[in-house]
């Protein structure tokens, strides 16, 4: 199968997928979403594939959401598409999920890092949620799942001031599983893919499956509120000033309107 905006490969037993729109940092725009649910689907179903390994460049995971490709939109328009729905079906991806993270692993970049079952970082990554800047919040998770992985007191900075984590920070805050030089970190994951994919293959699953429950158990609720919550930002002048200034290479002028 051929692909607009990502590769896949397969590495022994592991399913490798990465993304592949260097223009645009892999920003997510509706085409690579697509792309990656499908590509991990097909690798689901595969009986030669044991587990997925998603990464992007050295230099960029994912820069997150396409800020383009929504900056104009409605509240109406974003609920209508609800475009981050799609993310409900990599969550029902069975087989392990591991993110090989370099470089930049912003916004829904890093929301798509932590729905994978694991992270391997490079010494390089860097991990954010800059929505603030953009006048919006994360809509893919972000904000349910940073609270759960790193705690109430690191989230509430990323996602309400900006900060961003090292790949030491994000390892001792247990975002990340280990953090390892940039010229092994997609050997480590594509490893890591395939000694999983060698184990009892229904017990991998069901393992899966259960540590995802103590984690993910309630999130779904809260999930689903921060999403709607995203999409209603978007009928507010500042989420149209905070993207048009991204886009226009500017800083924001907020309103509070
Ligand atoms: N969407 C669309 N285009 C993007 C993008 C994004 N998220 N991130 C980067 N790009 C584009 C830039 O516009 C630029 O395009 P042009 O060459 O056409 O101008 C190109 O990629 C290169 O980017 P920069 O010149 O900005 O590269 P840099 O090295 O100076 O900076 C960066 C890198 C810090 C990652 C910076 O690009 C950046 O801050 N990007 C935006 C990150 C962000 O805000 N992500 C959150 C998106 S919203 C979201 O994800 C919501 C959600 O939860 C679903």
């Amino acid at each position: 199968m051929s692909y607009s905006f990502i590769l896949t490969e397969k590495h022994g037993k592991a399913g490798l997928i990465r993304f592949n729109r260097p223009d645009a940092l892999n920003a997510f725009n509706r085409g690579l979403m697509a792309e990656l649910v499908q590509a991990l689907e097909d690798f689901d179903k595969d009986d030669s594939v044991g587990a997925m390994v998603i990464t992007g460049s050295d230099r960029v995971f994912a820069a997150g959401a396409d800020i383009k490709e929504m900056a104009s939109a409605s509240a109406i328009d974003m609920m209508l598409e609800d475009k981050l729905g799609i993310w409900d079906r990599l969550r029902r991806i069975k087989k392990p999920l591991i993110a090989a993270v370099s470089g930049w692993c912003l916004g829904g970049g890093n929301e798509v890092a932590m729905m994978c079952d694991m992270i391997i970082a490079s010494e390089t990554a860097k991990f954010g949620q800059p929505e603030i800047n953009l006048g919006v919040i994360p809509g893919s998770g972000g904000t349910q799942r940073l609270a759960k992985a790193v705690g109430k007191a690191i989230a509430m900075e990323m996602v309400i001031n900006n900060r961003t984590l090292s790949a030491e920070e994000a390892y001792r805050f247990s975002l990340v599983n280990r953090v390892v030089p940039v010229e092994v970190y997609l050997d480590e994951a594509l490893k890591l893919a395939n000694e999983i994919a060698a184990r009892a293959p229904l017990a991998v699953r069901s393992g899966k499956e259960m540590v995802n429950q103590a984690f993910e158990t309630f999130l779904e609720e809260g999930a689903a509120d921060e999403r709607r919550a995203f999409y209603f930002l978007f009928s507010s002048e500042d989420q149209k000033e905070g993207m048009r200034a991204f886009i226009e290479k500017r800083d924001p002028e907020w309103k509070g309107r």
